[in-house]
């Protein structure tokens, strides 16, 4: 039985995911090692709950009783009760497994770890914990509460109870759940790399800039975003370290090969909406992932 979840890191993903097991009336921690994160979080929540109720989707009661579900904690050990704890912090896997370890040595011998990675190995996230079989990916899109498909990825190593546990749980959640197995980029990430990796070959060949690439794909192709703006929404970081795990864990197949320009870009700090400035500029729009 899922009651206490358990949430690290607050940042886009983590703090989206915090507000979707809350509405659906689990008790979550989420944790974060950056106070400025976690005030972040709850301030975002603030303003889409707000929201929220202005579009007459919730109300004022229903807007309690989600922000009351959420505690905002900066140590791991405070996660020691979690039924089941979602990592979304960075797509580094040492830094997860480090994660993965301390957590183990709090957490009941029957809670579940999941990570939130959108490209790296679960084998070897699972591996790195006493008991390999507890683990299992749990993958949301961006934004998390408005998104309804979620990966669940088990390893080679989890159990099939913690699998059905998670499906069950997930679905609870209001969610649509699609069961991957564990290659590198799982589904979806493997089938959006050629949009993001072409349109930057594009763009780098001359053929036309992000504003012509995003318009053709949107008003002819019938995507909600172009890939300069989606690369924005989802962070040219995050998006640059998962197109270069799936190069990388597909030994180099060029079809997935990392740009430079979303390289530089990266280096820069032009992350996209989250830093003010990406391929486009948003320094002047609420740089806000809430919906
Ligand atoms: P983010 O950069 O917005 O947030 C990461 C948060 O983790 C930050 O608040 C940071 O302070 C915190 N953090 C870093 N190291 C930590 C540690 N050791 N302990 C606790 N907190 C720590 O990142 P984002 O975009 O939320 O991504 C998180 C994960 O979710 C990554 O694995 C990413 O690949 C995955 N993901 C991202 C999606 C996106 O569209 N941004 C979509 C689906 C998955």
């Amino acid at each position: 039985m899922i009651k206490n979840i358990g949430i690290i890191g607050a940042g886009t993903m983590g703090s989206g995911i915090a507000q979707v097991a809350a509405t659906a009336g689990c008790a979550v921690k989420l944790f974060d090692v950056n106070q400025e994160a976690l005030d972040k979080a709850k301030a975002a929540l603030e303003k889409v709950l707000k929201r929220l109720i202005e579009k007459g989707r919730i109300d004022a009661s229903e807007k309690d009783r989600i922000q009351a579900n959420i505690r905002y904690v900066t140590a791991l050990k405070e996660l020691a009760k979690a039924d089941l704890t979602i990592e979304a912090i960075v797509e580094n896997l040492e830094v997860k497994k480090k994660v993965f370890q301390e957590l183990e040595t709090y957490v009941s011998d029957t809670a579940i770890i999941a990570s939130n990675t959108s490209s790296l190995s679960i084998a070897s996230i699972a591996a790195s914990l006493q008991n390999p079989e507890r683990c299992i990916g749990i993958h949301f899109f961006n934004p998390a509460p408005l998104m309804k498909l979620v990966e669940v990825i088990p390893a080679v190593q989890t159990s099939q109870n913690v699998l059905n546990t998670c499906v069950a749980e997930i679905t609870r959640w209001k969610k649509v759940v699609a069961i991957a197995k564990d290659t590198p980029g799982f589904i979806v990430n493997r089938v959006a790399r050629p949009f993001y990796g072409e349109a930057l070959r594009m763009y780098e060949e001359g053929v036309a800039n992000f504003a012509t690439i995003d318009a053709a794909m949107k008003s002819v192709g019938g995507f909600r975003m172009g890939p300069f703006e989606l690369m924005d929404f989802i962070g040219n970081d995050v998006n640059y370290t998962v197109t270069e795990t799936v190069f990388n864990a597909f030994y180099q197949d060029p079809r997935y090969k990392p740009s430079f320009t979303q390289q530089r870009y990266s280096q820069a700090g032009y992350l996209g909406r989250k830093s003010g400035r990406g391929y486009y500029d948003y320094k002047n729009v609420e740089a806000d992932n809430a919906f």
